[in-house]
This record gives structure tokens, C-alpha cells and sequence, in this order.
């Protein structure tokens, strides 16, 4: 079946089953293989996306039940005002290990920026509990949010 799906503020046509996970679209059909498989099972937060800017499971939602809704991957998230500042803080300092999730979890990231420009402690913690790093970067990735994050209000 043929769905119409717009992705990175393109329209594309994709002709998959509607249970087929936005993740499979994503990679096997239009080829952005940014976004990671890691678990499958909503676990492990490797593929995680934005739809209308919320973060979400790629991997669990299905095509049929994307709509309209814009899905933002990591290959654009850098022309979003928080994903630009999450990338930067990232290379600033120096984040990814073997890189694996760091996708997932800068979509997280820029998610939470965007609609929280000041996070707290635990904002942070709540944001990011379901991206799992098995480098343990974890420390990095909270430096990395707070230094975006004293950047939010400098030309926002
Ligand atoms: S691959 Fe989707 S949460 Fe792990
Ligand atoms: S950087 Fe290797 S899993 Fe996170």
C-alpha cells in the first residue's frame, strides 16, 4: 500500500505494508541510515526520530500511523534551532564513543531543548532515561545539554 510520508520537509511515496516500522522506511526504503537499530523493542532509544518535534520510537510506530505528521530525522536535525545547539555542544565535547546511539540520543536531546530551553538535573534525567549508551557517555551527554543549554537565549 501507498503511503505519503513527509520526512525532513520532503514528500515522499513509500509503498509498504502499514504495520511496516517507520524505522524500516526510513533506512531499507529511502535509505537515511542515520537512524540506528538497536533493540527493536523501545528499549534502547538508538531510533529514536521526531514526529511534529516530539520524540518517538521509530522502531515501534508504525508507517500507517504517521499521517501528516512531519518526522524530523538526524540527517536534518541540525537545521532546527536546538538541534544545531545539541551538535555543537556534542562536538564540543567530544560526546560519541563508538557513536552507536549518539543519534538517538541527540534527537533526544534537541527534543528536550526545544521545549525546554533551561532544563534541570532531572529534566534531564527524565529525557534521557530511555537512551541507553553502552560507552557510557552519559556523563558527556549531560555536559553537553547544559552547555546547549546556556546558549538557549543567546539569539533565540
Ligand atoms: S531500536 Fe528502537 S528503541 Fe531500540
Ligand atoms: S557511544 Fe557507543 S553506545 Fe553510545
Amino acid at each position: 500500500m501507498a503511503f505519503t510520508i513527509k520526512v525532513n520537509g520532503k514528500t515522499h511515496s513509500v509503498d509498504v505494508d502499514g504495520d511496516t516500522p517507520m524505522l524500516w522506511v526510513l533506512r531499507d526504503v529511502l535509505g537515511m541510515t542515520g537512524t540506528k537499530f538497536g533493540c527493536g523493542m523501545a528499549l534502547c532509544g538508538a531510533c529514536t526520530v521526531h514526529l511534529d518535534g516530539n520524540p518517538v520510537r521509530s522502531c515501534i510506530t508504525t508507517i500507517d500511523s504517521v499521517g501528516e505528521s512531519a518526522i524530523t530525522t538526524i540527517e536534518a536535525i541540525g537545521t532546527t534551532t536546538a538541534g544545531a545547539k545539541i551538535q555543537k555542544a556534542w562536538l564540543d565535547r567530544e560526546v560519541p564513543q563508538c557513536g552507536y546511539c549518539q543519534s538517538g540520543q541527540i534527537m533526544s536531546a534537541s527534543a528536550l531543548l526545544a521545549s525546554n530551553p533551561h532544563p534541570t538535573d532531572s529534566d534531564i534525567d527524565d529525557a534521557m532515561s530511555g537512551n541507553i549508551c553502552r560507552c557510557g557517555t552519559y556523563v558527556r551527554i549531560r555536559e553537553a545539554i547544559k552547555q546547549a543549554a546556556q546558549s538557549s537565549g543567546q539569539g533565540d
